[in-house]
C-alpha cells in the first residue's frame, strides 16, 4: 500500500504566470489547422493567464479562490495539479494531490463508474486491491447505488461530481483541489461535503476550494485570494477576500483578456 508522507503537506507558490499562446485567426477546421500549422503560417499571440501570483496556504487550511469566469481559477488549479507547468515562478507542493478539476473530475466517459473508481485511483496511485477495500464505502458516500455500473456518459453532472469527490476524499491526500464541484449537488450532497472537508482539515490536510457561491466560500474557509484578470487583487482573511470579490460585481466590466488589470 502506498503511505502517504507525513511531513506537512502545504501549497507554496512564488511569482506564478502562465501564459497559452492563443491563435490569432480563427481556424475553421481541424484540417486548415494542420495545413497552416504546416506552412507556418499560424500566428499565435502570448496571452496572460495568470501574472505574478504569490501566496502560501498553510496545513489544516481550507483555501478559497474566488473572482469572476476567465479571471484564471481553473487555470491557477492546474498549475498546483501540474497539470499546467508555469511559465514564470515557482510551485511548491508536499504530499499526494487530489485534483478535482473540472465537472468531468477526469473520468472516462465510455468507462463505468465502477471502472473510472479504479482508473481514478491507478492515477492517484493506489492499487486495484487497494481501491477493492475502498469500493463499497465510496459508492455509499456517492450515493450512486446500481448506477455504479452504468457508463459515465450516461451520469448527471451532479452524479460524476459526487463520485469524483467521493474517490478523491476517501484515498486521504495531502492536498485537496475542487473547483465547482459543490455547485453541482444537491443540499444533501453539500452538506456531506462540508463535513468531509472539515475532517480533512482538522486532521492537517491542505484544501484549494474554487466556488461561486459566497455562502460556502465563507463557511469553509479561514484565508484566500481573490484573482481579477490574472492577478491577485486581494489576498489574506476571507473577508476581506469577499468583501473584494463583491466589489468586482459593482465595477464596470471589461473582460477583453489580456486587458491591463484594474487596480483593486
Ligand atoms: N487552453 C487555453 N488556451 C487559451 N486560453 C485559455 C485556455 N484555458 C483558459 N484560457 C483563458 O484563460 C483565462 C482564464 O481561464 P480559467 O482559468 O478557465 O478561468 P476561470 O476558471 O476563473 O473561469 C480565460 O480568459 C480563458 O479564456
Ligand atoms: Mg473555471
Amino acid at each position: 500500500m502506498m503511505t502517504i508522507s507525513p511531513s506537512r503537506p502545504g501549497v507554496s507558490l512564488t511569482n506564478v504566470s502562465l501564459k497559452y499562446s492563443v491563435p490569432h485567426e480563427k481556424v475553421r477546421s481541424i484540417k486548415e489547422y494542420a495545413i497552416r500549422r504546416l506552412k507556418r503560417s499560424l500566428a499565435f499571440s502570448d496571452f496572460w493567464a495568470l501574472r505574478d501570483i504569490s501566496f502560501e496556504v498553510h496545513t489544516g487550511e481550507v483555501f478559497g479562490i474566488v473572482g469572476r469566469n476567465g479571471a484564471g481559477k481553473t487555470t491557477l488549479l492546474k498549475v498546483v495539479g501540474r497539470v499546467l507547468r508555469p511559465s514564470e515562478g515557482r510551485v511548491l507542493v508536499r504530499g499526494l494531490v487530489a485534483p478535482l478539476l473540472g465537472l468531468g473530475a477526469g473520468f472516462n466517459d465510455e468507462l463505468t463508474g465502477r471502472e473510472n473508481v479504479f482508473l481514478s485511483g491507478a492515477t492517484l496511485g493506489f492499487s486495484y486491491r487497494d481501491m477493492q477495500t475502498r469500493f463499497d464505502r465510496i459508492v455509499e458516500f456517492a450515493g450512486l447505488g446500481d448506477f455504479i455500473d452504468a457508463p459515465v456518459r450516461t451520469y448527471s453532472t451532479g452524479m460524476r461530481a459526487r463520485l469524483g469527490f467521493s474517490v478523491a476524499t476517501d484515498v486521504k491526500p495531502d492536498v485537496l483541489l475542487m473547483d465547482e464541484i459543490m455547485s453541482v449537488g444537491d443540499v444533501e450532497f453539500k452538506e456531506k461535503c462540508k463535513q468531509r472537508i472539515e475532517e480533512f482539515r482538522s486532521s492537517g490536510a491542505t484544501v484549494l476550494l474554487v466556488s461561486h457561491s459566497l455562502e460556502t466560500i465563507a463557511n469553509l474557509c479561514s484565508r484566500g485570494v481573490l484573482l481579477v484578470r490574472g492577478r491577485v487583487t486581494a489576498s489574506g482573511e476571507i473577508d476581506n477576500v469577499l468583501q473584494g470579490y463583491q466589489a468586482t460585481f459593482t465595477a464596470p466590466v471589461g473582460t477583453k483578456p489580456g486587458a491591463a488589470p484594474r487596480s483593486a
